[in-house]
């Protein structure tokens, strides 16, 4: 297989909004659209025009600075929504109508009350309306992964024959495994070779805890496009990664012969400033960008990062943008770790006294939760302490790195 361009096309702004506390004014929208486009991501949706004048607004201004990527609104399969994402990108270098609608019969009956035939034909006059208004049209059929496999290819093939070039299919609900979902995407490939030349979409939903697994599962069976957000949020349970998905393209790349236009140093980064905007950040164990991703606590695990990282590091901090990799000293800590950390303190210990503060050290970490540099300087031995403004200057200096 050659390596094929995959498009990242980020959906903080739009479904990563969508969820509770996550929403953002234009400024902060506008701020986090900056620091996506230093991340390089291809298409950013940065919000459904007709559902607030605040997202129209965002839009607009958006697409007024944001030069490089594509820009997206999210439309229904309405007039209205359409003509409305249509004014507000406007100013846009390059503009994308994102228009989604239901095809499962649970959505059709239960949602939006109409028929089968209804919503075909709501999907061919609201692609074709679109297309005239903007630089190109991507077709989602909601519930796509809930939908019976044989109206789900009418629905792409009359999204197509109207013009869209892009057809996304959503697991809206996070219900799919990923070979469910692989399968998906090979299965309308087979039976529609009208697909040739246009992008397939992939867009997860982490109800299951999946949304990665299953939008890696769809660029292994041929997806060129993937939806993302920072962080994983998104509505319920989140959307799939963005770091998670760049991350395992980088690892795993033998098995995804996909290039793509990242520039992953700035993945930690940009998770910053989104919990900067949102108030919160990921959890502590999050993949990637957690503040524990890398960091290390047991004696073990300390010892084999310090003599070589990639013993327990399957990418270098450094890849995707964090600072350093991180010993917690802790009560699963070792020797190694210690007298490293000491050192690094400005204390070089032997072995003796080493064994000493070893000692106080394991009485101190089952008190203790945190143990801080303070903490450890207080057990070398005391005839080699010099507690100064020399000192603190090394704390101060080494808990910053
Ligand atoms: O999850 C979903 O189905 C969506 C669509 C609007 C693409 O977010
Ligand atoms: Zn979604």
């Amino acid at each position: 297989m050659t390596a094929d361009r995959l498009s990242f096309f980020d959906t903080t702004l739009r479904d990563g909004e969508q969820s509770p506390g996550c929403s953002m004014s234009i400024a902060e929208k506008l701020h986090m659209a900056h620091a996506l486009d230093a991340l390089g991501v291809d298409i950013l949706e940065g919000g459904f025009a007709i559902a607030s004048e605040g997202d129209s607004q965002a839009l607009e201004a958006i697409s007024r600075e944001i030069r490089r990527p594509t820009i997206a609104s999210l439309a229904r399969a309405r007039r209205e929504d359409i003509e409305s994402a249509a004014r507000a990108l406007e100013s846009a270098r390059r503009s994308r109508i994102h228009i989604f609608l239901a095809s499962s019969d649970i959505h059709l009956k239960h949602k939006l009350k109409i028929s089968r035939d209804e919503a075909l034909e709501n999907a061919d006059s609201s692609v074709r309306l679109a297309r005239g208004l903007v630089d190109e049209v991507e077709f989602s059929p909601e519930d796509a992964t809930r939908t019976d496999p044989d109206f789900l290819s009418q629905m792409v093939a009359v999204a197509v024959a109207a013009g869209a070039t892009i057809i996304n299919l959503p697991d809206t609900v996070g219900y799919c495994l990923p070979q469910e979902y692989g399968a998906m995407f090979e299965m309308l490939r087979k039976r529609l070779p009208q697909l040739e030349g246009i992008t397939l979409s992939a867009h997860c939903h982490d109800d299951l805890g999946m949304a990665v697994a299953n939008s890696l599962a769809a660029i292994a069976a041929g997806a060129r496009q993937v939806e993302c957000t920072i962080n994983g949020i998104g509505e319920r349970a989140g959307n799939a990664a963005l770091e998670e998905v760049a991350a395992a393209l980088l690892v795993r790349g033998d098995c995804f012969p996909c290039s793509h236009g990242l520039v992953l140093e700035r993945l930690y980064p940009t998770s910053q400033v989104l919990s900067e905007v949102i108030s919160f950040g990921p959890s502590p164990n999050k993949a990637v960008v957690g503040s524990n991703a890398f960091a290390h606590e047991a004696g073990i695990h300390q010892h084999g990062v310090l003599a070589n990282p990639l013993t327990y590091e399957i990418m270098t901090p450094a890849s995707v943008g964090v600072p350093h990799n991180r010993m917690v000293m802790g009560k699963h800590s070792g020797r190694h770790a210690l007298a490293h950390r000491l050192q690094q303190l400005g204390y070089s210990l032997d072995a003796a006294d080493l064994d000493i503060a070893y000692h106080r050290f394991s009485e101190l970490a089952d008190r203790k939760k945190s143990i801080f540099d303070q903490d450890l300087l207080a057990l070398v031995p005391e005839r080699l302490r010099r507690f100064s403004a020399e000192t603190d200057a090394a704390v101060a200096t080494t808990s910053r790195a």
